[in-house]
């Protein structure tokens, strides 16, 4: 994030020879893609290694710090952050505080609701070089984040309008030299919708209160989905399978996994069953049968979630009485941890840890199933 260094909503001056606490290294080649990095804990430091917004001088990367270098191939790159991701819930939280290596709130606020959604950041990993003379380089563009589940640079603004005409001629500039390279100039209004745009919405945190945090961001679980509708695709290949699925968290997963099956003719069914209401009335009963006639079919069970096994172990045991030639299961979840019934899984799309997880078709009290990602609920809403 550049800034003339004063004006409203400029970036505050970081003290000389310090960016935050970070200290520069020289890149390998100016054009090497920055490296995959978990997002920081910023938030989650202990107060006293909070610091204030560090004195910064930047003025668009020019003079000491481009001029270090011998070229193009050796602009000054920050390495990647490495420590483990913030759970610190991004509303309300305050953002006058801001630890290094963000230079200004918004940045920090950025990287906090990238957090939340579960997208994976690196903060200015890399520097491209605009301008040289007699073989250094004399003016480099440093954006502030790569977000590389989007293949993404992302410059935040909090400039006025008036101000932006020097990162406006730099973002030019770079586009004009580096045209492979994916960047956008956002404010804080732009980035919510960015994200929106990218299905990690809803806009707003805010809106779902009830959410702790994303565990499974839209691009993993699209990236998941296709992977698993591959694997079943080579698996089958020549067959002609019937896909049977779960109703109604398997929704989501069910359409997203039939349209990455390459195989032709599919057919997809649906079922439903009855789950434990605590009044110890019977078994699980079959609310809705199968349609199709699956004896000698090869048949895969569709699941969203498997918790303790029981739902599954009941329905296996339903379908093989109806004598398919083959019967696998693909779960999109894994509930490991809390296993009771030793039901087979063929394909599994995620092990997840002992939360009560919502969103991609799954519900708390038939909420949040329109949720793109899978997120965990507050435990305080659980019984
Ligand atoms: P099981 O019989 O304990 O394996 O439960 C399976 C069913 O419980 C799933 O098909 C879901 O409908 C529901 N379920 C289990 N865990 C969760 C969860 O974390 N979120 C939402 N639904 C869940």
């Amino acid at each position: 994030m550049t800034s003339p260094g004063n004006g409203i909503g400029a970036k505050p001056k970081r003290r000389r020879g310090s960016r935050g606490g970070r200290r520069h290294k020289k890149a390998t080649a100016a054009n090497a893609e920055p490296q995959a990095a978990e997002p920081i804990a910023p938030a989650a430091k202990p107060q006293a290694e909070l610091e204030t917004k560090p004195k910064r001088r930047r003025g668009g990367q020019r003079g000491k710090k481009a001029t270090a270098d011998a070229g193009p191939s050796r602009v000054t790159a920050r390495p990647p952050l490495t420590t483990t991701r913030a759970r610190t819930p991004v509303t309300g939280a305050p953002t006058e505080d801001v630890p290094a290596p963000f230079a200004h709130p918004a940045e920090y606020e950025f990287a906090r609701i990238l957090d939340f959604y579960g997208i994976t950041w690196q903060y200015e990993p890399r520097s491209f070089p605009l301008r040289w003379e007699q073989g250094h380089v004399t003016e480099a563009f440093t954006p502030d984040f790569y977000l590389p589940d989007l293949n993404m640079y992302v410059e935040i603004t909090t400039l006025k309008t008036g101000l932006t005409a020097e990162k406006n001629r730099k973002m030019r500039l770079l586009k004009q030299l580096h045209p492979e390279v994916n960047i956008k100039l956002l404010k804080k209004r732009d980035y919510l919708r960015l994200l929106s745009k990218y299905g990690y919405g809803p806009l707003a945190p805010e809106q779902v209160p009830e959410i702790d945090r994303v565990l499974i961001p839209v691009t993993k679980l699209q990236r998941r989905v296709g992977e698993l509708g591959a694997l079943i695709s080579h698996d089958y290949a020549g067959k002609e399978p019937v896909l049977i699925g779960i109703l109604r968290g398997v929704i989501c997963f069910m359409s997203d996994l039939m349209r990455s099956i390459s195989i032709p003719a599919a057919a997809v069914d649906f079922m439903s069953v009855s789950s434990y209401e605590g009044n110890g009335s019977g078994a699980v009963r079959i609310l809705k049968d199968l349609d199709e006639n699956i004896k000698g079919r090869d048949v895969i069970l569709v699941e969203d979630i498997v918790d303790t096994g029981m739902t599954l172990n009941h329905i296996l045991e339903y379908l093989q009485s109806k004598r398919p030639a083959s019967l696998r299961v693909c779960t999109l979840l894994d509930k490991q941890a809390r296993r009771i019934a030793n039901v087979p899984l063929d394909y599994i799309g995620f092990e997840i840890p002992d939360e009560f997880v919502v969103g991609y078709g799954l519900d708390f009290r038939q909420r949040f199933r329109n949720l793109p990602f899978i997120a965990v609920l507050k435990h305080d809403l659980l019984p």
